[in-house]
């Protein structure tokens, strides 16, 4: 079957950003310029997907908003003849084909991604963290991760190498490499303490899966921190089909802190023509200073 829609789940408080994530998602946080959820849905575009599903919670008008058209401020940069900006938030609009489906409760990523259920229906759809970026010098991850599904027809996880001593931040996974960087899982866990962790390869923001993750999810007591882990369902359906994971080659930018966001933001300044030749100078001057 092919691959044609997508879930962001993105309806979590954010209240590791407060004050900044009080009226608007911490998917809005720019990176640069530009709001992290947008990277992310560019993601699902260039892999040819314009079905996108987004599970917002409260205070998430603002993602609606910037993926709307706006009339009044496309008509003020016309008449100003700024037609570069112009064209930059008309590409927004025009990206793909966004619906919105509200999380009443915040019950954990797996109740969120219980909510596209009916949206989805009985196909298979890739899932997308709204809150991670990954940057792969191999085409982008989701795309990979549509070619694993393509071969098997089974789920599929991005993973990325994680310290050890982080492992009980992560959903980890326990497998057989079958192939340079493509493993077949045996084992998910929902952030296990160290010595009960099976490798160090953490779920990193990137799924493919077939429909019937929703009746795993549906049984799926509360686990860690009392809320629905989709890590668990995961599990759960290890006993009826399987399940691949590909290591990440590349970075996964976790925007959900607040110092990872900074470097986030630095990374992706750096290489820019506009802002990255005066923020390496800058960077360079205060480390004389440090
Ligand atoms: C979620 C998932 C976890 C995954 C992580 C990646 O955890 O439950 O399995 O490894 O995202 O960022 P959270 O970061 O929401 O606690």
């Amino acid at each position: 079957m092919k691959v044609t829609k997508a879930v962001i789940p993105a309806a979590g408080y954010g209240t590791r950003f407060l004050p900044a994530s009080k009226s608007q998602p911490k998917e809005m946080l720019p990176i640069v310029d530009t709001p992290t959820i947008q990277y992310v849905i560019e993601e699902i575009v260039d892999s040819g997907i314009t079905d996108i599903l987004m599970v917002i919670g409260k205070s998430k008008r603002a993602i609606e908003e910037h993926f709307d058209r706006n009339f009044e401020l496309e008509a003020e940069l016309e008449a100003k003849n700024k037609l570069a900006e112009l064209k930059v938030i008309q590409d927004i609009s025009g990206l793909a084909n966004i619906h919105f489906v509200w999380q009443k409760e915040l019950n954990g990523l797996g109740d969120a991604v219980m909510c596209a259920r009916h949206h989805v229906g009985q196909e298979p759809f890739v899932l997308l963290l709204g809150d991670t970026l990954i940057e792969s010098p191999h085409g982008h991850a989701t795309q990979q991760l549509i070619d694993i599904f393509n071969r098997y027809q089974e789920s599929a996880v991005l993973l990325e190498q994680v310290d050890p001593a982080k492992v009980d931040r992560y959903g980890i996974m326990g497998g057989k490499e079958i192939e340079d960087g493509l493993y077949l899982v045996e084992e998910f866990v929902e952030k296990p303490p160290l010595n009960e962790a099976p490798s160090n390869l953490a779920i990193a923001g990137r799924y493919i899966f077939n429909p019937e993750i929703f009746e795993f999810l549906e049984k799926t007591p509360p686990g860690k921190n009392g809320e629905i882990q989709l890590t668990d369902a995961m599990q759960s359906m290890l006993t009826k089909r399987a399940a691949y994971g590909l290591k990440l080659d590349g970075m996964r930018h976790d925007i959900g802190n607040k110092l990872d966001f900074l470097k986030t933001n630095i990374h992706f300044a750096l290489k820019r023509d506009d802002v990255g030749p005066g923020l390496r100078e800058y960077l360079k001057e205060i480390n004389q200073n440090l």
